[in-house]
């Protein structure tokens, strides 16, 4: 652990994200110690910040606790402090019992508290200010995601000077919905303090559009929004990951010796079926067990012959609807395993942790299936993923028409994950599928990922945020 050598604004480049990239954990040992961050949004920017000479400013997940800015792993990190009250308010409460539920199709319901909202406000006010004490005139700043929506216009205010994108890796809901929101109008002003905003898809932007449309004074004219004198773009820019890096582990000696011992530890199914997901409503994981269940009441899939590996990995474990959300799945497959397991065999290995990447990565390949089942996905890396894995062209992936995922990976089996029948059916064909229809399939998805990895991603946002066009 080494400190940065930078002073204050320094930084021609700098993102700024609810999470650093890593955790400050406390070992059995007593010691302070780093573990990665857990989402999509750490998996998709890491490799990105590794690489580039600039600052990540965000909250290292331990509440209460003032640190320096300090490097890691080739990146620079500036922690915000949070209190543990402000983590109750502004992150459990504000980010995620109110703003998550309603921008993933209201699935559980969204709840409305004005001290929520002010801690909110408080925290963005904090991450911007960060921010404004780092960055070089003229920088670049990139502001991601969902938790810091007004943090582009407290940074305009502070620093007109400055270039500012910002990045949204969740939907952004339709506007009847969106619409619920008591602070509605606020929150795009906020937003609007950005020249470029990134959504995953182009239904995204759209919605967005529409609400600036119904909600704020401004003209909007295809993808271009004018208040006053200022320009604000918004489009679509699909994120992935860093395909080579997860196609290189694959390729790992080592990785593919553990695949092979996670299978005969399994005690050598002919079929594995694998979930990775957070623990989290928006996932589906019900309805995969749901349909796994009946699949084996019916005698179409038998213990012994088939495993399904569910990696669910803990998440916001003190908000409400998480905690019921893992008594059910817990309940669920306590009672599918009680039912099916036999001395010798399981019918699903549940693992409640989070894992190293080279540990995933073996899961991605000891699979023959991968579930995806999200009821809402803003995209689902987990997806690209598996599918950045299969070197050989083997395997199948079952995803969700409700993920971002879907609108790349158009040779996946595509579900609706709430028709029970249909995720069964296609299940069954993931179980079946022969290798020339799984080769055909997953050729044409690598190519896309191949292409379409995280640095052309971010690649893209970049210039185009700095293009003005
Ligand atoms: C999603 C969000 C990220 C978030 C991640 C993990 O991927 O888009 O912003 O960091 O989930 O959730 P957490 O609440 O643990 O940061």
């Amino acid at each position: 652990k080494k400190s940065t050598k930078k002073n204050a604004k320094e930084f021609d480049f700098i993102v700024v994200s609810n999470r650093l990239p890593v955790d400050r954990v406390r070992n059995a040992d007593g010691k302070d110690d780093w573990r990665r961050s857990p989402g999509g949004l750490v998996t998709a920017l890491g490799p990105v910040m590794a690489k580039s000479d600039g600052a990540w400013v965000g909250w290292h997940g331990a509440p209460g606790e003032k640190l320096d800015a300090f490097g890691h792993e080739n990146m620079k990190l500036i922690p915000v402090e949070l209190s543990a009250e402000e983590v109750e308010l502004y992150y459990e409460g504000f980010a995620n019992a109110t703003l998550w539920p309603l921008y993933h199709d209201v699935i559980a319901p969204p709840e409305f508290h004005r001290t929520w909202w002010e801690a909110y406000r408080t925290v963005n006010k904090r991450f911007a200010d960060a921010v404004a004490h780092s960055a070089a005139q003229g920088a670049i700043v990139w502001v991601q995601d969902y938790q810091l929506q007004l943090v582009p216009k407290y940074l305009r205010e502070a620093r007109p000077d400055l270039q500012i994108g910002f990045f949204n890796h969740i939907p952004f809901p339709p506007l009847e919905i969106y619409a619920q929101l008591p602070w509605r109008r606020a929150l795009l002003e906020g937003l609007l303090g950005a020249d470029l905003l990134g959504f995953q898809r182009p239904n995204d932007a759209s919605n967005f559009l529409r609400c600036v449309r119904r909600y704020v004074n401004a003209t909007v004219k295809q993808n271009q929004i004018t208040i006053g004198e200022r320009t604000v773009r918004a489009g679509a820019f699909p994120i992935s990951i860093d395909t080579a890096q997860i196609s290189a582990l694959a390729a790992t000696p080592e990785v593919q010796e553990r695949a092979k011992q996670i299978r005969r530890d399994l005690g050598n199914p002919k079929t594995v079926l694998l979930g990775v997901d957070r623990l989290d409503y928006t996932k589906g994981i019900r309805h995969r067990l749901k349909a796994f269940s009946e699949l084996l009441e019916e005698g179409r899939l038998n213990v012994g012959d088939v495993t399904l590996i569910q990696v669910a990995s803990p998440s916001r474990e003190r908000v409400e609807s998480y905690r019921m959300l893992r008594e059910e799945v817990e309940g669920t497959v306590g009672r599918i395993n009680g039912t099916f397991d036999t001395i010798q065999h399981t019918a699903v290995r549940y693992l409640h942790h989070s894992y190293p990447l080279a540990e995933m990565v073996a899961l991605y390949l000891a699979a023959d299936v991968m579930l995806v089942t999200a009821l809402r996905d803003g995209m689902n890396l987990v997806a690209k993923e598996y599918v950045a894995t299969r070197a050989n062209n083997d395997g199948a992936l079952v995803l969700s028409e409700f993920t971002g995922a879907a609108d790349q990976l158009r040779q996946a089996l595509l579900i609706n994950p709430h028709d029970i029948d249909g995720l069964k059916d296609s299940m069954m064909a993931a179980v079946e599928i022969s290798a020339s229809e799984s080769a055909r399939r997953m050729r044409l998805m690598r190519r896309q990922i191949l292409d379409h990895d995280v640095e052309r991603w971010s690649q893209e946002f970049l210039s185009s945020l700095r293009s003005k066009t």
